[in-house]
C-alpha cells in the first residue's frame, strides 16, 4: 500500500512548514488578531497602573473568556498554548499576580524585547488595545502558578 506513506509525507511536511513559520514569527513579524473588548469596562488612551479586571470585577468572568481567546491568537505561539512554554519564549506562569506583575507584564507588551537590535517580542500594545492586553493578564494570572 503506498497512500498512507504518501499521507505521512503530507502530514510531515506540514508540520515542517509550521514550525519554520513558529520561528520565521519568533523574530519578530506580527499578524495581530483583532480583539473584541466591548463588554469590558473601557479604558481610554492613558495605561493604567493595575489590573482593572482582577477577582473584584464584576464581569471577571467575561475578561477571563476575552483573556483566554486574546492569549491564544496573539501570544501562544511564542509563549506557548495554555502559557505552556516550549522554550522559545518564557513560560508566562510564573509571572507573579499582583501590583507588581501587573507593572512588568504592561511593561513588557508596552516595550517588547529588543537586543542588539534584534526583536525578540514586538511591542504587542501597538497591536492591541489596553483592553485587551489587561484581560490576557486576567487570563494569565488565574493560571499562574507563581507564589
Ligand atoms: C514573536 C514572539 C513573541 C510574541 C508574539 C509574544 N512574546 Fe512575549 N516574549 C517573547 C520573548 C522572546 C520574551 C523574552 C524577552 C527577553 O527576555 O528579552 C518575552 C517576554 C514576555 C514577558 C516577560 C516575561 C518574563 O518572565 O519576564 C511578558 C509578560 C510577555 N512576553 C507577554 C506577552 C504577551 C501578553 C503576548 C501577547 C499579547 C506576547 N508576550 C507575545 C516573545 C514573544
Amino acid at each position: 500500500m503506498r497512500k498512507p506513506t504518501k499521507t505521512l509525507g503530507a502530514v510531515a511536511a506540514g508540520t515542517l512548514s509550521m514550525l519554520l513559520s513558529a520561528q520565521v514569527l519568533a523574530h519578530g513579524d506580527v499578524t495581530p488578531q483583532s480583539v473584541d473588548t466591548h463588554e469590558l469596562k473601557q479604558l481610554g488612551d492613558e495605561w493604567l497602573d493595575e489590573n482593572p479586571y482582577g477577582e473584584d470585577y464584576e464581569k471577571h468572568d467575561v475578561a477571563l473568556e476575552i483573556g483566554f481567546s486574546a492569549y491564544t491568537q496573539n501570544c501562544a505561539r511564542c509563549h506557548g498554548l495554555e502559557a505552556i512554554s516550549g522554550g522559545i519564549a518564557p513560560d508566562l506562569r510564573y509571572l507573579e499576580p499582583g501590583i507588581e506583575g501587573d507593572d512588568w507584564f504592561k511593561y513588557r507588551v508596552i516595550n517588547g524585547a529588543v537586543r542588539d537590535g534584534r526583536v525578540y517580542m514586538p511591542k504587542m500594545a501597538d497591536y492591541l488595545s489596553q483592553e485587551a492586553l489587561w484581560a490576557i493578564r486576567t487570563w494569565l494570572v488565574s493560571v499562574s502558578t507563581a507564589e
